[in-house]
């Protein structure tokens, strides 16, 4: 029995759209899907690489098996037969495409809607950063020297110590950061990339100032005045970073928050995301922005609120430490644990915790 040809099309259609839709959704290709914006850029994706296996599957295949059902045979010396143009097949083979782009530039359009991408709210001026919130350089400083806890050599930290001791860039840190002052008639800043629909139009639950210099990042929190060399944030809520670099343009990029965000020198640039899962992952600068472009990175450790918390506890006790010893008033031979005894107390942090700090 002889199957004829329509059936075999339906049935190869068929398989095709199996096969592609399978692959689509297990293609494995994207890292961890870290923040909620991530989950809506990976449906974008997969939808495009579905709709492109399926044409890369249908192109190559016919081309297989037209090179070889109509390959040319030993005793055929004929030119082929001459085929004009076949208008219904021409219109077909515009019109698809056509579909599939319209198609997937709506889809796009909705995913950066989704993220905030022509939400009015999100050019608005530039914050104005009250008094009481700018850190002296003392207090910057001070935290700045003190190793994170619980990580190794950290090299972003290093480089930030040294930058912020350059008496070179002294004057940028402290007065010209964007994100420190008022910026009249510069106020409108590029749009907010990042916030998900429902969370539009509520003010962020965190906000942290980022400073991008080469080769470093350097982030704020303004709520605490704590000013570390890698990012905490705690997983579950909206964070915003308001970014500004103090020398060239850089770009924030966490490869699985799917986001990004160029840096630069004078204005002040926004993302905002929510991280969905705990984890440790890497903050890449994305711009080439000099001969150690390539080592600009540092941690970004997504943690539980509690962990947060008392990550940011340390940081108080590391910054207020170190702001002891720099006026010393320790004058006597207390280690720093016994010493910051009567503070960690009321904090609720044990001396270990503190001695880890120190070393
Ligand atoms: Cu900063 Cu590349």
């Amino acid at each position: 029995m002889k199957i004829p040809s329509s059936i075999w099309t339906l049935l190869i259609g068929i398989v095709l759209t199996l096969v592609s839709l399978w692959y689509g959704q297990n293609h494995g290709l994207l890292p961890t899907a870290a923040s909620d914006e991530a989950v809506l850029i990976d449906g974008l994706f997969s939808a495009m690489l579905t709709v492109s296996i399926g044409i890369f599957l249908l192109v190559e295949g016919i081309l297989i098996y037209a090179a070889f059902k109509y390959r040319r045979r030993a005793d055929d010396n004929d030119d082929g037969p001459p085929i004009e143009g076949n208008v219904p097949l021409e219109i077909l083979w515009t019109a698809i495409p056509a579909i599939i782009v319209i198609g997937i530039s709506i889809y796009s359009f909705d995913v950066y809607n989704e993220m905030g991408g022509f939400n009015p709210h999100a050019v608005h001026e530039a914050p104005i950063m009250e008094e009481s919130m700018a850190m002296p350089g003392t207090a910057i400083a001070a935290t700045l020297s003190d190793t994170p806890p619980n990580t190794e050599a950290n090299l972003n930290q290093e480089k930030s110590d040294e930058s912020m001791q350059d008496p070179a860039t002294a004057a940028v840190r402290n007065q010209e950061m964007p994100q420190m002052r008022n910026a009249p008639g510069v106020g409108s800043v590029a749009p907010t990339l990042g916030a998900s629909r429902e969370k539009e139009g509520q003010p962020p639950q965190l906000v942290v100032n980022v400073s991008a210099l080469q080769y470093a990042w350097i982030f704020t929190y303004p709520d605490t005045g704590v000013t570390t060399g890698e990012l905490h944030i705690p997983v579950g809520q909206q964070v915003q970073m308001n970014m500004t670099a103090n020398d060239v343009i850089h770009a924030f990029w966490v490869p699985e928050f799917r986001l990004k965000q160029d840096v630069i020198p004078g204005r002040q640039t926004e993302i905002s995301l929510t991280p969905r899962k705990i984890g440790t992952y890497t903050l890449i600068c994305a711009e080439l922005c000099g001969p150690y472009h390539g080592a600009m990175q540092t941690q970004v450790v997504v943690e539980s609120q509690e962990a947060f918390d008392s990550w940011m506890q340390e940081q108080l006790v590391a910054s207020k430490e170190n702001l002891n010893q720099a006026v010393a008033i320790n004058p006597s031979d207390l280690s720093a644990d016994e010493f910051l005894a009567p503070y960690t107390k009321n904090m609720g942090i044990h001396a270990e915790m503190v001695h880890q700090v120190h070393h």
